[in-house]
Formats: structure tokens, C-alpha cells, sequence
């Protein structure tokens, strides 16, 4: 079975709650989701690997260490994933960045791709998939398995807000992925919005509606 890593760092507690309030407007929603991301960049490589190596500092020689030939990507789920890469690549900036175009059909709630470009070496790579919101979990799973279909074996899940019906599908097809997420809420509606959720992140970030 997955982890489900809940990111309590105060700050990311703070702004998360700052997006939630539907009195912020497009312009710091984005920056706020750009941050949120940024700092969960941090937590998400809490496991990378580090190596020993030694770096001539202008006093003498020290044993130092950098982390061991990671290769990452980070794949937003368009659109709304695409307001958290620029914040993923502040703290990580040699990764490639990979779309995956999915929309839920409002009327199904199912996922229907119409999109994606990939970096050709995602199996290799230690993928990120980002997206704010985790709901009934279709999308996620979507993307998930879409990656898999093409040989991905690492694969990480960071969303800013998760529903438990999100979290138990993505658990349920696909045990090897951890999440990532600072809440999890209470709830889906009868729309397939998360409960008390943030609305919809897509329009919120783009000032669509
Ligand atoms: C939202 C969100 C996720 C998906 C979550 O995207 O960004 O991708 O819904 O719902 P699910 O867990 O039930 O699949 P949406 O389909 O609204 O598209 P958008 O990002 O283009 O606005
Ligand atoms: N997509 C969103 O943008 N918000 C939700 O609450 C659920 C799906």
C-alpha cells in the first residue's frame, strides 16, 4: 500500500489556507500555488539520495555531498498542474517537464486525455506528477497509468488538496505511488468537488469561468 505524506510545514499550512479563500483573486492564487509547490518540492526530495564528494573551498578541501545522479521530471496534469511547475523547478531546475492533457467530463467525471508529450526517457526517471487537486481520482490514475503504459517506474503524486475517494482509487491502482498533499478534506459533492476544496483550481489560476 502507498504513503500518504500530509505536508504540515507551517507555511505550506498558511498559504494553502490563503488559496482556499475565495476572496483571492487569479493573480495571488498563482503566485500562492507557485510557492505551495516550491516548498513541497522540499519534502518530496527528502529521499533523494546523496553521495559523498569532496569540493576545494577557498580554505581547504571539504567532504561535502550532492545528491547521486538523479534524473527527474515533473509532469503537471493540464491545466491546473501547469500552476505548480514553475515553483517545482525553483528548487529542482535540472528537471524536464512532461504534459499530460486531461479534462474531467463534467457529466461522467471520467478523465479524457488530449494531450501529452513526454521527456523519451521517462523510465529512467524519477517522475513527479503534479496537480492541486486530487478528487474522485480518475485523473490521477489516468496519468499514473498513462506513464506506466511507457515504462515509468518511479512515480511520486503531489496535489495541494485531496479527497479520501481520490486517495483510496490511486491507492487502490497504483500501491507503489506515494502522495503527497497538505490536506486531505472531507468529502466530494455531487458536482465531484472536493468538500471544502478550493472550487475549481483550473478556473481559479487561469481566471476562466
Ligand atoms: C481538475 C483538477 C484535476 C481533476 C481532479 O481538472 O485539476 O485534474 O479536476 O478531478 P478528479 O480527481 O475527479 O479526476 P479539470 O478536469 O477541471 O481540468 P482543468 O485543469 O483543465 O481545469
Ligand atoms: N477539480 C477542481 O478543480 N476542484 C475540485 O474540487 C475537484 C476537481
Amino acid at each position: 500500500m502507498s504513503e500518504v505524506h500530509i505536508l504540515d510545514h507551517p507555511l505550506i499550512q498558511h498559504k494553502v489556507t490563503l488559496i482556499r479563500d475565495e476572496n483571492t483573486g487569479s493573480k495571488e492564487f498563482r503566485e500562492l500555488v507557485e510557492e505551495v509547490a516550491m516548498l513541497m518540492a522540499y519534502e518530496v526530495t527528502r529521499d533523494f539520495p546523496l553521495q559523498e564528494v569532496e569540493v576545494k573551498t577557498p580554505v581547504g578541501l571539504a567532504k561535502a555531498k550532492k545528491i547521486s545522479g538523479r534524473k527527474v521530471a515533473i509532469v503537471p496534469i493540464l491545466r491546473a498542474g501547469l500552476g505548480m511547475v514553475n515553483g517545482m523547478l525553483r528548487l529542482i531546475p535540472a528537471a524536464k517537464v512532461g504534459h499530460i492533457g486531461l479534462y474531467r467530463d463534467p457529466e461522467t467525471l471520467q478523465p479524457v486525455e488530449y494531450y501529452c508529450k513526454l521527456p523519451t526517457d521517462v523510465s529512467e526517471r524519477d517522475l513527479i506528477v503534479i496537480d492541486p487537486m486530487l478528487a474522485t481520482g480518475g485523473s490521477a490514475s489516468a496519468a499514473i497509468q498513462f506513464l506506466k503504459d511507457r515504462g515509468a517506474k518511479k512515480i511520486k503524486l503531489v496535489c495541494l488538496i485531496a479527497a479520501p475517494e481520490g486517495i483510496k482509487k490511486v491507492q487502490e491502482d497504483h500501491a507503489d505511488v506515494d502522495i503527497y498533499t497538505a490536506a486531505v478534506d472531507e468529502r466530494l459533492n455531487d458536482h465531484g468537488y472536493i468538500v471544502p476544496g478550493l472550487g475549481d483550481a483550473g478556473d481559479r489560476l487561469f481566471g476562466t469561468k
